[in-house]
């Protein structure tokens, strides 16, 4: 059965003084419900604390990004040991913010680290106006997957661009469109039956109010949630809408 997961991805935010946050994230999340993962993705500087916030919890914590060697001369990068080291059971790579801001693609560190990496791809808005959103997506799978990696490794994240920060949701019918499509490339790659183990989420202003409409599509297994993270209750409230 394919597992469900709900992300909280909280970008560049985030100081000490909001661990409360975690804290609260954890409580409500508590021992957790059969099927459905919690995870919030932290700024490394937050990383150990976050972890020790959640411990005793069902909620996991995980990175933003990592660098794909293990160590050496990359003067303020961090690698996927260094995130694990620091309690990450996670990381987010290839996020579009990533993708423009550091020509980032790269997920193979998360992997040889034990960790999973929650791949993002997703178009922007004038490649979906061109018709290429289906193409492009598929390109993004063919690229972004290593060699070797195991179906069960690994989680997907489906954030159309035009979507992230902006309040626009792409709408049911367009998320089945392109969670349909993952899938197909998916099987193909895995075979039918590993490819749906992989956990495909949406990402791009989801919240509480838009969470049951959209984790009710089919092929969608949980959600990568940017700002409506950062606050446990907004979190939490999502939780409670996966099953
Ligand atoms: P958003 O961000 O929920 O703030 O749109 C999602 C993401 O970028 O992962």
């Amino acid at each position: 059965m394919t597992r469900t997961l709900i992300a909280g991805n909280w970008k560049m935010n985030g100081l000490k003084s909001s661990l409360g946050e975690i804290r609260d994230a954890a409580a409500g999340v508590g021992q957790g419900k059969a099927g459905v993962e919690a995870l919030l993705c932290v700024p490394a500087t937050l990383l150990t604390l976050a972890a020790e916030a959640a411990h005793g919890s069902a909620l996991r914590v995980g990175g933003e990004t990592c660098h794909a060697a293990e160590s050496g001369a990359h003067t303020g990068d961090v690698s996927a040991e260094m995130l694990a080291d620091a309690g990450a059971t996670h990381v987010i790579v290839g996020h579009s913010e990533r993708r423009t801001d550091h020509a980032e693609s790269n997920e193979t560190a998360a992997l040889r680290a034990g960790m999973t990496p929650i791949i993002c791809i997703g178009e922007s808005l004038d490649q979906r106006k061109a018709g290429e959103t289906l193409e492009f997506v598929a390109s993004q799978i063919a690229g972004s997957i290593p060699d070797g990696a195991a179906a069960e490794q690994i989680v997907i994240a489906y954030e159309p661009i035009w979507a992230i920060g902006t309040g626009e949701v792409a709408t049911p019918d367009q998320i089945d469109e392109v969670h349909t499509a993952i899938r197909t490339r998916l099987a193909e790659r895995f075979g039918a039956d590993a490819a749906d183990l992989i956990p495909l989420l949406y990402g791009g202003s989801m919240k509480p109010g838009n969470a049951a409409e959209i984790l009710a599509v089919k092929d969608v297994n949980g959600g990568l949630i940017g700002g409506a993270s950062l606050k446990a209750a907004d979190f939490l409230a999502i939780y409670g809408q996966a099953k």
